[in-house]
């Protein structure tokens, strides 16, 4: 399962729910407004930059965007709303491609470190992110927290949501530190075929990640549970974590 196989022409056309979901104000509204924050005042750079969820409306408060986006159709969407010259892109792998000049705030969010899928890559995606990142620059993570305490010895898998027409659950592979999520959507009435969207992930503990950012020349500035600034704690669900360059002497 490629990640190019993942987000094809049919996942790019139903990824926006304006509004709703991952673009509901009160979910957008406090990431765009703390990233505006650590941008302060410089360029940022969007790490699988997708169909432009969180860019559009930073780049819309005056922060200039750049992203990084291995998949043309997220891309095409992303042009749909704003031109090259608005937000410009490198079509690319976020572990290796370069984009021209340097940045303030480069950040990757909604889990997507966790889409590179070996220890090796999401290495070299933070060694990527420090070599755009001027002095001082930061570098904002949004990861969720492996739930493996919901996990008892024999079970594989975690039910993580069950609403109305879909579930979501993940399969764990705690030898090889993956997850498959499983996405079962469905229509209320029985006897209606379900479909089932699957995407891998390799989970990282936040330590390690911490541990990332140290080999990447970073470390860790603020790890909040989320984008309003509540606090992080044992029974957090997800993280954003902030790390740093070094200032220049
Ligand atoms: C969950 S979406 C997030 C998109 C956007 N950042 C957002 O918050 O809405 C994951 C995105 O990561 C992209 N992606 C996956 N692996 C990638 C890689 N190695 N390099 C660059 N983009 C990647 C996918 O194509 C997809 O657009």
């Amino acid at each position: 399962m490629l990640q190019s196989e993942i987000w094809d022409d049919q996942a790019a056309q139903n990824y926006d729910t304006p509004g709703t979901g991952m673009f509901a104000p009160e979910v957008l509204g406090p990431t765009v407004d703390r990233l505006v924050e650590l941008a302060g005042g410089g360029r940022a750079l969007e790490f699988a930059i997708g169909t432009g969820r969180v860019a559009v409306p930073l780049a819309e408060r005056g922060v200039p965007v750049s992203g990084i986006e291995l998949s043309q159709p997220m891309v095409d969407r992303l042009r749909a709303k704003v031109d090259e010259a608005a937000v410009p892109v490198v079509v690319g792998d976020m572990a290796t491609a370069r984009v021209p000049g340097e940045f303030q705030l480069a950040y990757l969010v909604f889990n997507t470190i966790s889409n590179l899928l070996t220890q090796a890559e999401q290495v070299a995606c933070f060694r990527n992110a420090a070599r755009h990142l001027a002095p001082g620059g930061r570098f904002v993570i949004e990861l969720w927290v492996p739930q493996l305490r919901q996990l008892p010895p024999g079970q594989q898998a975690v039910v993580w949501e069950s609403a109305p027409g879909y579930i979501g659950l993940d399969t764990y592979d705690v030898l090889h530190q993956h997850v498959v999520s499983h996405h079962f959507r469905f229509d209320a009435a029985p006897g209606h075929e379900a479909r089932l969207g699957r995407s891998p992930h390799r989970y990282i503990w936040p330590a390690e990640l911490d541990l990332m950012a140290e080999l990447a020349g970073m470390t860790l500035e603020s790890r909040h549970a989320d984008w309003t600034g509540a606090e992080f704690t044992e029974d957090s669900r997800s993280h954003v974590s902030v790390y740093r360059t070094a200032e220049a002497l």
